[in-house]
C-alpha cells in the first residue's frame, strides 16, 4: 500500500456498541487486578525518577508510535516535560526527521494497560494527555480492546487535566464520549483542521483524503 492509499475504516458496527454502557460500568465497579508486567514496572520506575525531579507540567503522549507527536509537543511546550509511551520497541527506536528534534521529551517502551495504573498511583502532574490514533479495533466483537472498553478505562480518566484523542474513525471518539458521559464528563468532537500533521498516521489518512477527528475533554484531576 502506498502513502496516499490508506483504507477507510471497515466495520460491522453501525453505531455505538450496544453493550458499551454495561462494559464501562462493569470496569468502573470492579478493581483491575491483572499484575503489572516486570518490563513496564521497570520502565515506569526509570521515568518516574525523572518526573519526580521535574518541577513543571508533564504532557503524556500515549500510543506515541515513532514519537513524532512527542517531539512536536515538546517543541510547542518548552516549559513542559513530554513523555511518549508505546509498547513497540521498534517504533520508539525509529529515527524521525531532524526538524522535530527537542530535548524536553522521553520515549518509553511500556504497556499502557499497566503504565496508566502506575501513573495514577504516583499521582503524576499531567497537564495534557494525548492519545493520537489508537488502534481502532473496528470489529464489533473487539470492543473491549478499544480504550473505553478496556479494564484500564477508569484509570485513563484519572490521568491529566485535559484529554485529547484523535482518530480517523469518528465512531471510536463518539464511543469514548459516551463512556465519559457515564462518569459525567463532557467532551467535544471536532474535525482536525491543522495544516501540519501531528503524527505519521494522521499524515497518511489525510493524504488518502480521509477526515480526522479530535475529542477534547476537561477532567477533574490534580
Ligand atoms: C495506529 S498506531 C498510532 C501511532 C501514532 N500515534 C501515530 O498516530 O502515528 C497505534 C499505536 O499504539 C500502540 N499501542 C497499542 N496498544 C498499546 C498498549 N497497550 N500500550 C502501549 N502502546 C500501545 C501501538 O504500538 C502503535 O504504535
Amino acid at each position: 500500500m502506498s502513502f496516499g492509499d490508506s483504507k477507510a475504516i471497515i466495520t460491522n458496527q453501525p453505531d455505538i456498541h450496544e453493550n458499551l454502557s454495561e462494559i464501562v460500568k462493569k470496569h468502573l465497579d470492579k478493581e483491575f487486578k491483572k499484575p503489572i508486567s516486570a518490563h513496564t514496572q521497570q520502565a515506569f520506575d526509570e521515568i518516574n525518577d525523572v518526573v519526580q525531579k521535574f518541577s513543571g507540567p508533564i504532557i503524556l503522549d500515549s500510543c506515541c508510535g515513532v514519537g513524532q507527536s512527542t517531539r512536536i509537543l515538546a517543541r510547542q511546550n518548552p516549559q513542559a516535560l513530554v513523555i511518549g509511551v508505546d509498547k513497540s520497541d521498534n517504533r520508539i527506536k525509529r529515527n524521525v526527521e531532524d526538524k522535530w528534534q527537542a530535548d524536553n521529551f522521553h520515549l518509553v517502551r511500556a504497556d499502557l494497560n499497566d503504565f496508566y495504573r502506575l501513573v495514577v498511583e504516583a499521582n503524576w502532574p499531567v497537564s495534557k494527555h494525548f492519545i493520537l490514533y489508537p488502534n481502532p479495533w473496528p470489529k464489533s466483537k473487539h470492543v473491549q480492546r478499544r480504550w473505553h472498553g478496556s479494564a484500564v478505562f477508569p484509570y485513563i480518566i484519572k490521568v491529566g487535566k485535559e484529554l485529547h484523542m484523535r482518530s480517523n474513525w469518528q465512531l471510536y471518539l463518539q464511543e469514548f464520549q459516551h463512556a465519559l458521559a457515564i462518569v459525567n464528563v463532557d467532551a467535544v468532537i471536532e474535525e482536525v483542521v491543522d495544516d501540519e500533521a501531528l503524527t505519521p498516521f494522521e499524515a497518511k489518512y489525510k493524504a488518502s483524503g480521509q477526515q480526522c477527528w479530535q475529542l477534547a475533554a476537561k477532567l477533574e484531576n490534580n
